[in-house]
């Protein structure tokens, strides 16, 4: 099954929701180099609910290219979700995500992200009360439960199957585990398996085509969903449909095209300056120099600059293949804050 809703996807592989790296111009990447589909990062129910102009800039889109554009929001209170995702929709919003997953306090302690795990009927009746109040499509991302004792993912599935949930992506970690240890890919399988008519998204520990390959013939799921593979490397999407890594000339000129679009997004040249740094140091995570290219650029302010160090540095970057780079973690929590 290619669809969610009433959305017939171009191939099985999504860009995961990430908070900080998935806004519109990364979005923009991703999608013309493949991507199916790019759901915005997490954004506040109740922010939206209130108007909050901040919460209100997360809903910027490019409507040429994001398509189907989905929106994730985070809340407890299927009303204010329902509310929130009527501005969604007001703002262009052609699908609703509900974030079940995350593990962060500030979120679990108002009864929203994977706290929701602790609550399946809740869970549900936020999903119908959106699918009900929009008309549109909801789909739901969980983690397999809130820890090891509680690991309650069938359940959730089955109250969500219930409420009209259109698609279900599963991250098999426990709200406990954090990012620690494997994703167990056998609550995939054993969710697609369990589930009658909602699509299933997995989602955990694909770096390569070959392990989304693996993901979706072990699993059987419909859609995999990539996120920290994809922190500097929009080219992954190309790849994952057969196409090839990125050319020296490639990779710069992609830098240089997210940068000017991160630096018109964010408005403010020095907080964007600032603010592009985590991706510069994925971007140059594997290369020859990163380091040193990193310590650089992160010195500069000006963004005339930073885009000649950019130049300077990804046309002529060569692959590390020195044992020590290789198998290493891009580090992404510098975007965790
Ligand atoms: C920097 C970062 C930010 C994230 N933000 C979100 C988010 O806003 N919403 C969400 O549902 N998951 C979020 N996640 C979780 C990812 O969507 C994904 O489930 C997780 O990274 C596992 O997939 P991976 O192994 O392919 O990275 C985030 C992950 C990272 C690394």
């Amino acid at each position: 099954m290619r669809s969610i809703g009433p959305y017939t996807l171009r191939n099985p592989y999504i860009l995961a929701p990430m908070a900080g790296v998935s806004e519109q111009p990364y979005r923009v990447l991703a999608f013309r180099m493949g991507a199916a589909l790019c759901p915005t990062e997490l954004v506040s129910a109740q922010g939206l609910f209130h108007a909050n102009t901040r919460t209100l800039r997360y809903l910027r889109h490019d409507t040429e290219v994001e398509r189907p554009y989905a929106l994730q929001l985070f809340g407890g209170e299927p009303e204010v979700l329902a509310k929130a995702a009527l501005v969604g929709r007001e703002w262009g919003a052609q699908l609703i995500d509900i974030n079940m997953g995350c593990p962060v306090k500030k979120v679990t302690r108002n009864g929203a992200g994977s706290a929701l795990l602790c609550e399946p009927t809740r869970a549900a009746a936020i999903v119908r009360r959106v699918h009900e109040a929009t008309g549109l499509p909801v789909t739901a991302k969980i983690r397999s439960g809130w820890d090891e004792g509680s690991r309650n993912f069938l359940e959730v599935a089955d109250a969500l199957e219930e409420a009209g949930c259109a698609a279900l992506a599963i991250h098999p970690r426990t709200r406990a585990q954090g990012y620690s240890g494997q994703a167990d890919w056998s609550c995939i399988a054993a969710l697609k398996r369990h589930v009658r008519r909602m699509s299933i998204i997995g989602n955990g520990d694909v770096r390569t085509p070959a392990d989304a390959q693996a993901m979706l013939a072990s699993t059987g799921c419909d859609f995999v969903m990539i996120g920290r593979a994809a922190l500097g490397n929009p080219w992954l999407f190309r790849q994952l449909l057969g196409g090839p890594p990125p050319t020296l000339e490639e990779r710069c000129e992609g830098v240089l095209e997210h940068f000017r679009a991160h630096l018109a997004f964010v408005g403010d040249a020095l907080a964007a300056v600032r603010s592009f740094r985590k991706h510069l140091s994925w971007y140059s995570h594997g290369l020859v120099g990163a380091s040193a290219f990193r310590a650089g650029v992160n010195a500069l302010d000006a963004e005339g600059e930073v885009a000649r160090a950019c130049e300077r540095f990804f046309l002529t970057a060569r692959e590390d293949t020195s044992s020590t780079v290789e198998g290493q973690d891009v580090d992404y929590r510098a975007a965790l804050g």
